[in-house]
């Protein structure tokens, strides 16, 4: 795409808080183009409102935004005394293109933009500084995407255990759900509703992009880490209500052993040995048993059972 046959508008955006007493305006070129990154999302406004809401929380502490397009939530966060960060995909060299026009046109000269492609370990992800918050605007739209994000959220929040990703989430299909992969990455995610920050209108900051469009605010965080006991057999099993289930290569996997049966006919989909785990006692519903699969790694030399003491997973899902 030649970007100078392009148009651009400026776009302002207004936050304040209810008394009036204190606003902020910020300016978004946005491109005129079918791209994703290349304008405000309805996402952006209400995260940006939620970043404005916590702006004394925010004041000196470290943020990166991801996936930034237009970058308005990373700006504001800016606007707000925040050490910002902003990225964008490596490989959509426009999109950060816009990301350093958001900054210039908003008097920001010093806010760094680097290409992070999610779920991609790379010398830039690898060489950012301690991070606060990470801001995700309307990343979760592409369902072949959702692990990518969460892999880097991942990453993130084991170098950073207290750092938080706040995003913001349009739903665009009943059908998509982070659930498993939040399970699968070790993370653990909290709705924050639309009316304690004040979002839960159709107009928001000036701007009407809120419109109808169904938004949800979450806040994802590392899964506590628990005392951890190596299980001396599979049949230790029996003994636990919760086990997290390692590979030495692979991911680990928490899932809820019960010997009546558990839910985790997702886990099929991982291509892992589930044998110990039927010998130990646990049981697939009915209706996951036909999609269970030929099953081949060595127990004892491929993998490794841990069990997490204190947590019932279904219990902490809730
Ligand atoms: C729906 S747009 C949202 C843009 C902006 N956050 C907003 O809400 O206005 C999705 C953004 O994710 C970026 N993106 C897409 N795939 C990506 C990837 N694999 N890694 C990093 N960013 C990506 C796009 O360039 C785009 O800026």
């Amino acid at each position: 795409m030649n970007e100078s046959s392009h148009t651009l508008i400026e776009k302002s955006f207004t936050f304040q808080d209810c008394e009036a007493s204190q606003s902020l305006t910020v300016s978004i070129p946005e491109v005129l183009d079918s791209q994703y990154g290349m304008y405000v999302w309805p996402c952006a406004v209400v995260l940006s409102q939620y970043v404005w809401m916590a702006r004394e929380e925010l004041q000196n502490k470290t943020v990166l935004e991801l996936g930034a397009g237009v970058s308005l939530p990373g700006v504001v966060a800016a606007k707000c005394g925040a050490h910002v960060v902003l990225s964008d995909s490596a490989e959509l060299p426009l999109c950060l293109r816009n990301c350093r026009r958001s900054c210039d046109v908003n008097n920001l000269p010093r806010v760094p933009v680097i290409g992070l492609t999610w779920g991609r370990v790379s010398p830039e992800l690898l060489s950012l500084t301690p991070l606060d918050i990470i801001l995700g605007s309307d990343v979760f739209y592409e369902p072949e995407d959702f692990e990518d994000v969460l892999v880097t959220i991942s990453f993130l929040v084991r170098r950073n255990p207290h750092a938080q990703f706040w995003t913001t989430y349009q739903e665009r299909s009943a059908d998509w759900s982070i659930d498993a992969l939040l399970h699968k990455w070790d993370l653990k995610c909290i709705n924050v509703p639309l009316e304690t920050f004040e979002a839960n209108k159709n107009h928001l900051a000036g701007s009407t992009l809120p419109g109808n469009h169904t938004v949800q605010m979450m806040i994802i965080t590392r899964k506590a880490p628990t005392e951890v006991t190596r299980l001396q057999s599979p049949t230790d099993l029996r003994e636990h209500k919760t086990a997290t289930y390692l590979s030495t290569t692979k991911t680990p996997i928490c899932f809820k052993a019960t010997p009546t049966g558990a839910d985790f006919g997702w886990l099929l989909d991982l291509d892992l040995d589930l044998d110990p785990l039927f010998d130990a006692g646990v049981r697939l519903l009915e209706r996951d048993l036909d999609l269970d699969r030929e099953r081949d790694l060595d127990l004892e030399g491929d993998l490794d059972f841990l069990l997490r003491g204190v947590c019932d997973l279904e219990r902490e899902r809730e």
